[in-house]
């Protein structure tokens, strides 16, 4: 199995567009010990013919363009895509709105919890990729299935979970009706296996807590992708960059006592790696303390073009 990152940032990338922060204004100018990221992706494969994309980011065009596993074949069909299906983990703008570049008519499948589903279903943009042939398909939680494009079988198996999380931000209702906190579905993890080695990793980008379940879940994991977008959780307010943490935003922190490096120290995970990091994340700088705490934690800090067999 081959696993690739095509965006390791958060919603916004890195640098993001707006962002003057200091790790933003550091990569603009090409500080040492920064590097860019695009929005958050993976791709993995059983074969390396047939891929499956792991949510589809807004740079999900760059990402194809700067990958050449996913260009089309040269000796194909005239149209021809190795990209067989895409999963998308919550309704976030950063894990959803590649699928509107993946119009063009070409067949492929998206899978989705229901509660991510009715998001697509009720925005009728998405209907560029025409459900006749681009079908929607549910992921019934705690429950493998296997992972099929429109006309083949990926060789993988998905099965997958909710975790502590949020719906997407657009969908937020304020005030005494707030509606954000979900453990139901709007936020799930995935577990990929390959049907022909038997090996599997999980591939969790947004969770709030690692609440005993997925504990018990992720114990003795080959290799994890999980939420790495902040350091502390109330970085973006001491940064001034926002008035809300990671709490509130639906994201584990990486440090403190219920952070993710201490929540993951007895769960013998062989591989851990850092995806989905924002733009205010001290470890973008790889000279920083937070950064050499990560390491010596035994994390790794996900980076575009990362690629791992498995
Ligand atoms: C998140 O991960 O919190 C979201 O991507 C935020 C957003 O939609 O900007
Ligand atoms: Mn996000």
């Amino acid at each position: 199995m081959i696993i690739k990152i095509l965006g390791s940032a958060a919603g916004g990338g890195f640098p993001q567009w707006n962002c003057n922060g200091t790790h933003s204004a550091n990569v603009r100018f090409g500080k040492r010990g920064y590097r860019a990221r695009l929005q958050s992706s993976l791709a993995v494969s059983d074969d390396g013919a047939s891929w499956v994309l792991l949510n589809a980011s807004p740079d999900l065009r760059q990402q194809i363009n700067e990958t050449p596993e996913l260009h089309p074949a040269a000796n194909g069909a005239l149209r021809n895509s190795p990209i067989k299906a895409v999963v998308v983990t919550n309704a976030d703008v950063d894990h959803i709105t590649g699928l509107i570049s993946l119009r063009e008519g070409q067949p492929f499948t998206i899978y989705g919890s229901d509660r991510v589903l009715a998001t697509l279903n009720a925005n009728s943009i998405f209907n560029v990729c025409s459900p006749d042939k681009v079908p929607r398909k549910p992921l019934v939680l705690d429950t493998p299935i296997s992972l099929e494009g429109a006309d083949v079988d990926t060789g993988l198996t998905i099965e997958a979970f909710a975790v502590p999380g949020k719906i997407a931000l657009f969908l937020e209702k304020g005030g005494s009706d707030a509606n954000y906190g979900s453990r139901d579905g709007d936020t799930i993890g995935v577990k990929i296996t390959s049907k022909s080695s038997g090996k599997s990793f999980f591939y969790i980008p947004g969770c709030a807590e690692v609440d005993p379940p997925l504990a018990d879940r992720i114990r003795d994991a080959a290799l994890l992708f999980l939420d790495g977008t902040l350091f502390t959780d109330d970085e973006m307010v001491t940064q001034g960059l926002s008035q809300k943490t990671g709490q509130r935003m639906g994201h584990i922190s990486m440090s403190g006592p219920e952070g993710s490096m201490e929540a993951l120290k007895p769960l013998n995970v062989k591989r851990r790696i850092y995806v989905h990091i924002n733009n205010s994340n001290p470890v973008l700088d790889e000279m920083s303390e937070a950064r050499k705490l990560v390491e010596a934690s035994g994390w790794e800090v996900g980076f575009d073009g990362m690629e791992i067999r498995l």
